[in-house]
């Protein structure tokens, strides 16, 4: 193939051409819809570097889910923010935590959408730390035991997926286990598999109020430097028994999105996170970018590299472009 015989603009001289030879769809199927839930009533508190995102009590967010699946958006991301923090984060599994009422109140009145429940404790410990301290330090297989115990409690509320994102050594394995010691063999587990230690989760911490109260999740997370780390610890929860694999951050991150794609015979989700949400924003807000364009191409990209399910808090928004 070469010029002058080929000419790859002929295939781009109009939108008719370019929709027939596009490569990449997007789909609202695709979509996770991330949503946060805290406790009380009437609740609808903007998240300031997350413009469009609130927490919301347990009646909002009913009423925001039922919109999410009449948009047709086939699945929710819950994050709780409990009324109390404590050292061991107990409000994670508790009976009447937050997203265990959340999650109950969503299945009774909008059975039809997946409830995916994030799975970690730095929302509901003290030092906001992803599991429990020993040494200034998390104690992984400490923490381990309460990872079970919350996914056994997160599946009794009626959760279709849970979503472990603690980066704890062995954690899908327990959670695997307890879940099935428990009947819930059904019930998949999407992992949060390539998790970095990412500044882009600094929205994120304004909205579920879980940022370490003393230094940083680098023992846990990853190494932004690091690829065939990804690929280690992708194979240890597929050992493990994960069923979707996740890579997060998203567009920092293509290129393990589409080395998990190649590498493993598992649905690959990206996480596009608060502060790759949060840069748009504000950048459109400046007049700098054009929101809409700036969303779809980023979303897109996400696609192009190869994962199966994006979650963002654009979801929304495409969804309304897309259908
Ligand atoms: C909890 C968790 C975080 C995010 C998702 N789950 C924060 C973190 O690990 O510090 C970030 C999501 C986002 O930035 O949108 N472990």
């Amino acid at each position: 193939m070469c010029y002058p015989t080929y000419r790859p603009r002929r295939l781009r001289k109009n939108e008719n051409f370019r929709r027939m030879t596009g490569e990449t769809k997007l789909s609202v199927d695709d979509l996770v819809y991330p949503l946060f839930v805290t406790f009380g009533k009437n609740i609808k508190k903007p998240i300031a570097s997350m413009p469009g995102n609130f927490q919301m009590s347990v009646d909002y967010l009913v009423k925001e889910v039922q919109k999410t699946k009449d948009m047709g958006i086939p699945a929710v991301l819950l994050f709780g923010i409990p009324d109390k923090k404590d050292e061991v984060g107990s409000g994670a599994f508790a009976e009447d935590g937050i997203i265990q009422r959340a999650t109950r109140e969503i299945k009774e009145k909008v059975p039809d959408i997946l409830v995916i429940c994030d799975l970690c404790l730095c929302e509901y410990t003290s030092h906001g730390h992803c599991g429990i301290i020993k040494d200034n330090d998390v104690d992984n297989d400490a923490t381990l035991e309460i990872l079970a115990e919350t996914a056994v409690s997160q599946a009794k509320a009626g959760a279709d997926m849970v979503a472990p994102s603690g980066m704890m050594d062995g954690g899908v394995g327990v959670i695997r286990e307890a879940l099935d010691e428990e009947g819930y063999d059904a019930l998949p587990i999407m992992a949060y598999s390539a998790k970095y230690a990412s500044c882009f989760y600094g929205p994120f911490r304004e909205a579920a109020e879980d940022a370490p109260q003393f230094g940083d999740r680098k023992s846990y997370q990853m190494d932004p430097a690091n690829s065939d780390e990804a690929i280690r610890e992708i194979n240890l929860d597929v050992e493990e028994g994960a069923d979707i694999i996740m890579v997060k951050p998203a567009l920092l991150y293509l290129d393990i999105i589409r080395r998990a794609k190649e590498e493993f015979d598992l649905p690959v989700a990206a996480y596009n996170v608060s502060g790759e949400f949060a840069m748009i924003k504000a950048a459109a807000n400046l007049g700098w970018l054009d929101e809409e364009k700036a969303m779809m191409e980023s979303i897109i990209s996400i696609k192009r590299a190869g994962a199966d399910i994006i979650i963002t808090y654009f979801a929304q928004d495409v969804a309304k472009l897309i259908v």
